[in-house]
């Protein structure tokens, strides 16, 4: 008898054991997962959202750069506000109130569990996103909703047939909803319904492709074999990407074509200087050593990198190449020139970072529309 209740006592304990292993492991997974994302980027907090680095410009990017910052500012959000978080009374944030929210040096924190969990681990946005700061709402997305809280340009709508957009704005480096959704393209029609079906059709959007169906869900990376989950094996992700950076690639020689043929209009740029992140005004360019460019962006700017005949890379936000030397300069691309419109375009693809994957038919449609804009 008493020997098989200390059987029975010990069989228990080591149950409990492995019980208590398992469930270890079982949380020990999504945080070792998380530690590897960059969801876990402090460095990125700490220089985008606290008020030593930004002062009240935190406001704005702390929505999405912060645990603190996106969870005072989604009931706001939800309210039907994307604009920088606002204090209770609807006035600007000023630094004290964001000091309060946590938003310093010392007490920032990244995209940490409780930014995307609420108590016992549900979702803080589900289904339906409000009016994200992109200007749009995506509806019926599932878990998904949430990714598009902050995965999206947030420089609200644009307006595809516009003749000029009157800035140089460029998308943010968070471009995957506008995307997915098929919205706020230049030159193609993006007020009907483009969304994709890996969009809205795979039950949980982002989510089913980055965690789901992936072996280590907390590190957001979609799976290896992604595409034969649902499309059989031949299926890889080259199928789409191989065209679409053939496109892709024909978009930036069509820009750089129209910037090489008044490449002696540009004499004066204000250089930024990528290594320390500062502005130089007034910089004499010799436009006629101009042999290339890349497009980038910079402090959320449109920025051309002009390739020089003896190598070196002058970067410049496109407003601020001028036709000559000093502040009366005029611009030499104008914010109506469609070489303004069809950057945004190439920044857009470029910052969806799946070349092609989240919307392969809309990514095909406005990167042809924005080759025949540019003839
Ligand atoms: C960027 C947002 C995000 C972050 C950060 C995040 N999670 Fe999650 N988590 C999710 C989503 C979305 C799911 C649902 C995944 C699915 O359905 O496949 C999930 C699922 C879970 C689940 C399963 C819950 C259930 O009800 O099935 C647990 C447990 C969990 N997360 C724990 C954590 C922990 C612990 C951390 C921090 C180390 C963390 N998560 C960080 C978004 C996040
Ligand atoms: C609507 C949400 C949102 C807002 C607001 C926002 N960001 Fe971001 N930002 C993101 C997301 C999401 C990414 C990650 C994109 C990716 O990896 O594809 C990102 C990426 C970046 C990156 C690139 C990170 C890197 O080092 O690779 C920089 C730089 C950046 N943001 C700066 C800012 C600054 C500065 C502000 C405020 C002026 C700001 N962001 C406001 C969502 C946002
Ligand atoms: C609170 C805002 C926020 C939410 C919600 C969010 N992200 Fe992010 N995400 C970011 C930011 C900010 C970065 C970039 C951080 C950096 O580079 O420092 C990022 C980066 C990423 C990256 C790039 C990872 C890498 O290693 O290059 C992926 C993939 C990603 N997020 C997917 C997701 C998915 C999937 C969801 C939904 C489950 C999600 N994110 C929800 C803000 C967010
Ligand atoms: C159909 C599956 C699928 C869906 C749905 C999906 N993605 Fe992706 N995503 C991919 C693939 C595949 C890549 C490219 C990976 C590569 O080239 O290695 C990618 C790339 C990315 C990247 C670049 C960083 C990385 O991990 O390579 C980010 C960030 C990202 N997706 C975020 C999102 C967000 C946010 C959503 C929802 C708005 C989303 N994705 C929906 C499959 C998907
Ligand atoms: C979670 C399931 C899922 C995954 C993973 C997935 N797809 Fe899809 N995909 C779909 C569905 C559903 C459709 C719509 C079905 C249809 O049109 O017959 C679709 C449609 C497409 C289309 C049609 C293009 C369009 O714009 O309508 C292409 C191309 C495609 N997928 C390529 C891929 C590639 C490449 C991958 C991997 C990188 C991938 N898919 C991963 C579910 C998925």
């Amino acid at each position: 008898m008493k020997r098989s209740v200390l059987i029975y006592i010990g069989l228990s304990l080591l149950g409990l054991a492995l019980l208590a292993g398992g469930l270890q492991a079982a949380f020990l997974g999504p945080a070792e997962e998380w530690e590897k994302s960059k969801h876990n980027n402090k460095a990125t907090t700490l220089v985008h959202a606290t008020v030593e680095a930004r002062s009240a410009g935190a406001a704005h990017c702390a929505r999405c750069h912060s645990e603190q910052g996106f969870r005072a500012w989604l009931p706001q959000l939800l309210a039907g506000n994307p604009g920088p978080i606002a204090k209770p009374d609807g006035s600007a944030a000023d630094v004290p109130f964001l000091q309060g929210l946590g938003l310093t040096q010392a007490n920032a924190q990244p995209i940490t569990c409780t930014a995307c969990h609420g108590e016992g681990f549900a979702l803080r946005v589900q289904n339906t996103t409000p009016l994200l700061p992109a200007g749009f709402a995506a509806t019926a997305v599932g878990k998904g909703a949430l990714c598009m809280t902050c995965h999206n340009t947030r420089n609200g709508r644009i307006t595809w047939n516009t003749e000029d957009p009157k800035r140089y704005t460029a998308p943010h480096a968070s471009a995957q909803t506008d995307v997915i959704m098929g919205k706020n393209a230049f030159f193609l029609d993006d007020t009907g319904e483009r969304a994709s079906a890996h969009g809205v059709f795979v039950r949980d959007s982002c989510v089913s492709c980055h965690m789901t169906l992936t072996k280590a869900p907390h590190s957001f990376r979609a799976a290896e074999n992604n595409c034969a989950n649902c499309h059989g094996p031949v299926v890889t992700k080259e199928f789409v990407q191989q065209p679409i950076t053939e496109l892709h690639k024909r978009l930036k020689a069509a820009i750089e074509k129209r910037v090489l043929a008044v490449k002696e209009k540009i004499t004066t740029v204000r250089a930024y200087d990528p290594a320390k992140a500062t502005y130089t005004p007034n910089v004499a360019v010799d436009g006629k050593q101009i042999t290339g460019i890349d497009i980038t962006s910079v402090g959320g700017q449109i920025t051309f990198i002009l390739k020089m005949a003896d190598g070196k890379e002058i970067y410049s936000q496109l407003g601020d190449i001028k036709d000559a030397p000093g502040d009366p300069g005029k611009v030499v691309f104008a914010t109506a020139d469609p070489i303004v419109r069809a950057a945004w375009n190439y920044i857009l693809i470029k910052y969806d970072r799946s070349m092609g994957v989240h919307n392969p038919t809309f990514t095909r449609e406005m990167l042809l529309a924005t080759l025949r804009a540019l003839p």
